[in-house]
């Protein structure tokens, strides 16, 4: 019994990284070229950013409120629609494949839970009933257990949790559709310091299992303890990409002002 539990969280979670192995072998698992997002009056939002994402890694983004943090993350699930030619997932167009598809393979948590009615079970079911498949009970459990749930979680309304439980069972949620790449827009803001490690264990957990994972964070000191990867936006441009280890190293003026003030 122990076995097969394992094995059906591994089916669950797993990420199929070799699912477009044609992609020239790239280590990319999302290229974004030259996107730009243009508003009235000849403001730019984004301004020709370009970005490699790295396949199985975490990418840290961070830059001053209004720099275009969010504007870039929703571009990448076309929840703001990028122009063709500008946003690729394994190679490919994003804007050529079927929006829900992608949603599911790039799944998003956002800086507040929402939960629709119902049960925890129920928002967890959610996405695999889209697809006409029920999961069972206990594919439900297992994917609580590895937000952090316990098993009482299981019937609760979702309007009886905290924020904190909340973004668990949001992380849940999404984590049912099987995604290969995880956005998230200051998804431990709202928490307690536990809840926020807890959510950063489980980014590293994903990330072990191949799992690409994207997040805005106005929290330097939690880039640097999850991210591998760290791109600096400022006034709408992509300033730096560093290693977060090297993220002192930075050399933009706002980006300095930015570390400097945040640490
Ligand atoms: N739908 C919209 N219409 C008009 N302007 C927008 C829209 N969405 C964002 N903006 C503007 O684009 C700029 C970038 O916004 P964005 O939300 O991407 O910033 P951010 O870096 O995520 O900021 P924060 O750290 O405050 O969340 C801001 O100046 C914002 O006012
Ligand atoms: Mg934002």
């Amino acid at each position: 019994m122990e076995n097969f539990e394992d094995g059906a969280r591994e089916h669950l979670l797993s990420v199929n990284v070799n699912e477009n192995g044609g992609f020239n072998g790239s280590e990319s698992k999302i290229q974004v070229k030259n996107l730009t997002r243009s508003l009235d009056k000849g403001v730019s939002t984004l301004q020709n950013a370009s970005l490699d994402i790295p396949r199985g890694k975490i990418m840290g983004i961070i830059g001053p409120s209004g720099s275009g943090k969010s504007t870039l993350l929703r571009a990448l699930n076309r929840l703001w629609e990028p122009p063709s030619g500008t946003v690729f997932l394994d190679g490919k167009d994003i804007t050529s494949l079927d929006v829900l598809l992608l949603r599911r393979k790039v799944g998003m948590l956002f800086q507040l839970p929402v939960l629709f009615e119902g049960t925890v079970a129920d928002n967890v079911r959610y996405g695999p009933q889209l697809q006409g498949k029920k999961l069972s009970d206990q594919e439900v459990h297992k994917l609580l257990t590895f937000a952090d749930l316990d098993s009482s979680f299981f019937n609760k309304s979702g309007s009886e949790l905290s924020v904190g439980q909340a973004q668990r069972v949001a992380l849940a949620r999404t984590l049912a559709n099987e995604p290969e790449v995880l956005l998230l827009d200051e998804p431990t803001s709202a928490l307690d310091p536990i809840s926020t490690q807890n959510i950063e264990d489980l980014l590293l957990k994903l990330k072990s299992k191949g799992m690409t994972v994207v997040m805005v964070s106005h929290s330097i000191k939690q880039i640097q303890r999850v991210a591998d990867v760290v791109c600096l936006l400022v006034g709408g441009e992509i300033v730096e990409v560093l290693k977060s280890e090297q993220l002192s190293e930075a050399k933009h003026p706002m980006a300095r002002r930015f570390l400097e003030l945040g640490s």
